[in-house]
């Protein structure tokens, strides 16, 4: 897809620029149809599988806590964040959704990205369901990136996260942005970007930091499923097939106990998006289904010690994207 950033600036794409950094775009109605059929068949399997993962970390929870049970941390709030779990958490999201910041150069093959970044530990248990079949899809690779505390990609740290967007690419003198195609990146960091494959029950885990902000978009995390990928013997990862490309948010009520914590708190030259305000999550519920993560406190009591997110990710294996060169698809990943 192509936007003149010319056009941007003057024309009916400003709202959708300002909305989201890159172009984006809608999932048709027929294909939003059938996703709100298959998210609305499967919404049973997908509660279940969040119930069984849930009660296996309450397992282990309460036998941390006992061991912790003279621990000094300060308790600041009272109770967990849900009392019961989240069963409407399963995403099925609009292609095309990958925004500027893919590289997939720099996805790396872990279960823990955050690279030493600063900011609250976020446990991300994942559960990806095959929506044709509303079963658990074993070994599909889920890949995840996110920005760090204070709103910086790695691979793009020398773009300014406190910069719109249509100015960057002026500054750049960049005229024509395709995404996918033009190329932003500055270097070859790697933090706050990993993938792993679920195991023959679906599930994966990444641990994390919770993300910070940037400019122009709400709290999120990038996230893309592969089916047909393969591990070479040098360590690099190909995928052909891209089943899936979202983005996943936290509940708004968090986000603002989060950002009052370091290192976000730092971050003050320019007010955060709100979820309300951000355009592309109101496109990412087009089809019924709900891009929220599941979150709660990962000792019960209080967020600042470290969370737990819960997500199951629906994607529709009949809806593959062959080579997808944006974001999924070709080129060795990192695996080190
Ligand atoms: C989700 O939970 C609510 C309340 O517990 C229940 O009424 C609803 O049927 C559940 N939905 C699914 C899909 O399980
Ligand atoms: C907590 O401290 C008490 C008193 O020092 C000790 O007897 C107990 O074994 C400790 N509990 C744990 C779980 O370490
Ligand atoms: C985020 O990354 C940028 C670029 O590397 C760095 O300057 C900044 O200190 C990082 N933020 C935090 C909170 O570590
Ligand atoms: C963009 O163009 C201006 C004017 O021609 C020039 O001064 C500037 O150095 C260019 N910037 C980049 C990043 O190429
Ligand atoms: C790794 O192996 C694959 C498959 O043999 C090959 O296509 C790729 O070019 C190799 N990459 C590197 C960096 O050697
Ligand atoms: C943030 O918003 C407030 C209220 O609208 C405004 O006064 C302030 O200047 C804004 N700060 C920045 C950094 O844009």
């Amino acid at each position: 897809m192509h936007f003149p950033t010319s056009m941007m600036a003057a024309g009916l794409l400003v709202s959708l620029a300002l909305a989201h950094p890159g172009p984006h775009a809608h999932a048709t109605r027929s294909e939003t149809q059938k996703r709100n059929v298959m998210a609305k068949r499967c919404a049973g399997a997908a509660a279940a599988m969040n119930e069984k993962r849930y009660s296996k970390r309450n397992l282990e929870k309460k036998r941390s806590l006992e061991a912790r049970a003279n621990a000094t941390y300060q308790i600041t709030t009272e109770a967990p964040y849900y009392e019961v779990i989240q069963n409407d958490t399963c995403v099925l999201t609009p292609e095309v959704t990958q925004g500027p910041y893919v590289w997939p150069r720099s996805q790396t093959l872990r279960q823990d990205m955050s690279e030493g970044q600063a900011g609250i530990p976020f446990w991300l248990d994942v559960g990806v369901l095959d929506m044709a079949t509303c079963g658990p899809l074993a070994n599909a690779l889920v890949d995840f990136w996110h920005c760090n505390g204070t709103g910086s990609y790695s691979s793009f740290v020398d773009r300014d996260p406190n910069t719109g967007f249509v100015n960057l690419l002026n500054e750049l003198n960049i005229t024509d942005f395709e995404i996918g195609v033009t190329d932003l990146h500055t270097d070859d960091s790697t933090f706050l970007r990993g993938m792993w494959p679920t195991d023959t029950n679906g599930m994966m885990e990444m641990k994390t930091i919770y993300p910070g902000f940037y400019i122009e978009r709400a709290i999120h995390i990038h996230a893309q499923v592969h089916t047909d990928w393969v591990l070479h013997e040098n360590g690099t990862i190909v995928s052909e097939n891209t089943v899936s490309t979202g983005q996943l948010y936290m509940p708004e009520e968090l986000n603002v106990e989060m950002m009052k914590l370091e290192p976000y708190a730092s971050h003050t030259q320019i007010n955060r998006t709100t979820n309300d305000e951000d355009n592309i999550i109101s496109q990412s519920t087009d089809g019924g289904y709900s891009p929220y993560i599941s979150v709660v406190p990962a000792d019960g009591v209080n967020p600042a010690n470290g969370v737990i997110g819960y997500i199951t990710i629906g994607v529709d294996t009949t809806d593959i994207q062959i080579g997808d060169a944006g974001g999924a698809g070709g080129g060795p990943r990192n695996t080190d």
